[in-house]
């Protein structure tokens, strides 16, 4: 073990990269989303699929290059049956209009191709058809294949609050935006405009 630090540590250094002595291991089996946590200077909240299939959440107090360590557990937030496996995950966090914490919803492909949100703010059910709040409710249909997905936070737009993009079933070959009305607590969909 001592010889492979050693080992990895003359390659980092002549690759001309940092070595780090000590690493939180994540097996991350597609693309991995993070997000600022504003309550914490450089704090990170980050988003993945393992391998065995569930959506892991992982924080860090400060940023990487600050040395903040991994301080969350290492905890899966959405079992594997509720994921496709190899999802697209995309992440967007929220605050309220007095600057408070709002949740970070985040986003990715049920197993049978529904779009679907973990609401990391909220009680149980926070994820999964059962989640009331959650877009995985509206049963919006993927097309089969695409990993296309994007999300953000709209708050300057009035009555917007959530914009999620993806490929729909309903309109193949373009963008589609599932958008979450603030004033209607509705989530609806609509088709990039020519
Ligand atoms: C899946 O892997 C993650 C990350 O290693 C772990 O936190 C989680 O407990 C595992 N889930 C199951 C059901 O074993
Ligand atoms: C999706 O596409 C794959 C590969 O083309 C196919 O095997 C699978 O049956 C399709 N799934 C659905 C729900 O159409």
């Amino acid at each position: 073990m001592q010889l492979l630090k050693l080992i990895a540590t003359a390659v980092a250094l002549i690759a001309g990269v940092e070595a780090a002595a000590n690493f939180f291991p994540v097996d991350a089996v597609g693309n991995i989303a993070a997000v600022r946590d504003d309550l914490g200077k450089g704090a990170t909240h980050i988003y993945y699929q393992a391998r065995n299939g569930s959506i892991v959440r992982l924080c860090t107090s400060t940023s990487f290059i600050q040395d903040g360590p991994q301080n969350c557990g290492s905890t899966e937030v959405v079992p594997a049956n509720e994921v496709m496996y190899g999802t697209p995950i995309t992440a967007a966090t929220l605050w309220t209009s007095s600057g408070g914490f709002d949740g970070n919803h985040v986003y990715y492909y049920s197993p049978d191709g529904i779009l679907s949100e973990y609401i990391n703010n909220i009680q149980a059910p926070a994820h999964g058809p059962s989640c009331t709040q959650c877009v995985t409710n509206q049963r919006f249909g993927v097309v089969n294949g695409s990993v296309a997905l994007y999300s953000f936070a709209d708050t300057k737009t009035p009555g917007m609050q959530l914009r999620v993009g993806f490929e729909s079933v309903g309109s193949p070959g373009t963008i589609t935006e599932a958008t979450f009305n603030s004033n209607t607590k509705k989530w609806s969909l609509s088709v990039l405009p020519n």
